[in-house]
């Protein structure tokens, strides 16, 4: 069986799969698929403050704590600092309601959503309005976020610190400074965007790379779906190794994203697929299948914060 999990800069292990949790809020859908995901073998979730379902999360993790199905060492729990906390002192209030809502005295990994700050303005929820209906940029250094987020270390509210959706040049400002390294940096990859180059800016660092939707996000929000952009699930390489291998497509997309040290986190609330997405440690795809799969590369962003462009840190015009 092939390793399941990846060493940090650390000491901590993070698990290679875990559970994607973004647009699960129904209650019972979110606490049923965790519960389905715990009783399958995943030991690695991933939510956010703004993904509304820490609590239904932090209900399932104490009914398993309580009946010792699971003890706290036994899981690894991502979540998020979202983008109206970016300031260093609000940077411990945000994980403290995160790990109110978790029932938990700390997070495995802590991560800032976004290098892009909005202030609150009461207007818009989740994405704040100014005067003009339009996002409420707030320009917050990132060094003094990250700050912020070494400090959550010190208090023994999250165990790892790192980053998402950030470039190689926002990773470079804290790398300057950090006292503590990012763990990692959780940004979107697949197979038709494979972030080589982030790769291996960051392994030389010592940090990791987590592949948000590494199915390519079917199910993403339509604001975010172009006509006629190619569907990651739907490519013809992968579908015939799938058959060559008998494993699922959805298998062959994992496994090529954790045979190159990849951390994956694909969200399903599917039973059935929820248990195949962790199936991906007892088969190896050869030298040849692999560089055929890197052959596809597309470097196509399905995310790209469009509403966020004109911040100062707005991430996503280097080049891939
Ligand atoms: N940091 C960030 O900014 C950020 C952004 C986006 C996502 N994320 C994280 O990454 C996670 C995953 O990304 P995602 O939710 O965008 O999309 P994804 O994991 O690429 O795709 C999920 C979709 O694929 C379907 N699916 C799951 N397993 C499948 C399989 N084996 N075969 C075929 N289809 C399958 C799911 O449907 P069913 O549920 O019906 O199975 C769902 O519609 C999120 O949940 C979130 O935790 C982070």
């Amino acid at each position: 069986m092939a390793k399941q999990s990846l060493t940090l800069n650390n000491g901590h292990k993070m698990p290679l799969v875990g559970l994607g949790m973004w647009q699960v809020t129904s209650p019972e859908e979110c606490k049923d698929s965790i519960r389905a995901a715990l009783d399958a073998g995943y030991r690695h979730i991933d939510t956010a403050y703004a993904y509304q379902n820490e609590a239904f999360i932090g209900e399932v993790l104490q009914e398993y704590f309580t009946a010792g199905k699971l003890k706290r060492e036994d899981i690894f729990v991502t979540t998020k600092l979202w983008v109206t906390y970016h300031e260093k002192d609000r940077v411990p209030l945000c994980i403290a309601e995160s790990l109110k809502r978790l029932q938990l005295d700390y997070v495995d990994m802590y991560l800032i959503h976004l290098p892009v700050g909005l202030r609150e303005t009461g207007k818009g929820g989740l994405f704040p309005l100014d005067e003009n209906n339009k996002p409420a940029f707030q320009d917050v250094l990132l060094t003094d976020t990250w700050k912020g987020m070494e400090q959550v270390v010190r208090s023994g509210q999250a165990r790892s610190i790192g980053v998402s959706n950030f470039n190689m040049e926002q990773i470079d400002k804290i790398y300057k400074i950090a006292e503590i390294i990012p763990a990692t940096n959780q940004v979107e990859c697949h197979l038709y965007l494979q972030q080589e180059k982030l790769f291996r800016f960051l392994k030389e660092r010592g940090i990791t790379l987590t592949a948000y939707s590494p199915f390519g996000s079917p199910a993403r929000p339509a604001y975010l779906q172009e006509e006629g952009a190619p569907r990651v699930l739907d490519d013809p390489v992968a579908k015939d190794l799938a058959t060559k291998y008998k494993r699922s497509v959805g298998q062959i997309h994992l496994r090529y994203l954790i045979q190159r040290d990849i951390i994956v986190i694909p969200k399903s609330t599917n039973p059935g697929r929820i248990q195949e997405n962790l199936k991906v440690f007892d088969f190896e795809l050869s030298g040849d299948d692999m560089s055929k799969l890197a052959a596809q590369d597309k470097k196509l962003r399905f995310f790209t914060g469009l509403q966020f462009k004109g911040h100062p840190e707005y991430p996503f015009d280097e080049p891939l």
